[in-house]
């Protein structure tokens, strides 16, 4: 069983070496969230072309799991369509590092809380259609990590 320090060699891979880190000028979405329990920090940049997601950076004052996720939900949504990056779940985030320890688990919701609201925040800002789904999520994430 895995300790609270054990994590997998695929998400050390990714705390070491992080992906798509850093910032995107002009970025056609952001999304902020923050941990009220750990008071981590996430921010999510993404460029969006067409449909599809052409460009995506992450920021974050958080801890191993938490750049990890961010880094690998990165890989995973680049190019990827709009509808296609909402149907990203911490699981599928969690799966594709090989696990994560139990009391981390937490950890990977910020980063898929980030996307949700990057994508939130483009659409938005250009006047589309917010899916009910993606309302609902912002809704939560809202009352979760901004208050
Ligand atoms: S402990 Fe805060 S995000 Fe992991």
């Amino acid at each position: 069983m895995r300790g609270q320090f054990n994590y997998s060699k695929k998400v050390l891979k990714h705390f070491r070496n992080p992906h798509n880190l850093g910032s995107i000028k002009q970025p056609d979405g952001v999304g902020e969230v923050g941990n009220m329990a750990c008071g981590d920090v996430m921010k999510l940049y993404i460029k969006v072309e067409g449909n599809n997601i052409s460009e995506i950076k992450f920021e974050t004052y958080g801890c191993a799991a938490a750049i990890a996720t961010s880094s690998v939900i990165t890989d995973l949504v680049k190019g990827k369509t709009i509808n296609e990056a909402l149907e990203m779940t911490n699981k599928s985030v969690i799966d594709s590092l090989d696990g994560l320890p139990p009391i981390k688990i937490h950890c990977s919701l910020l980063s898929v809380d980030a996307l949700n609201e990057a994508i939130y925040n483009y659409l938005v800002k250009n006047k589309k259609e917010i899916p009910e789904i993606l309302a609902a999520r912002h809704k939560r994430i809202e009352v979760l990590h901004k208050h």
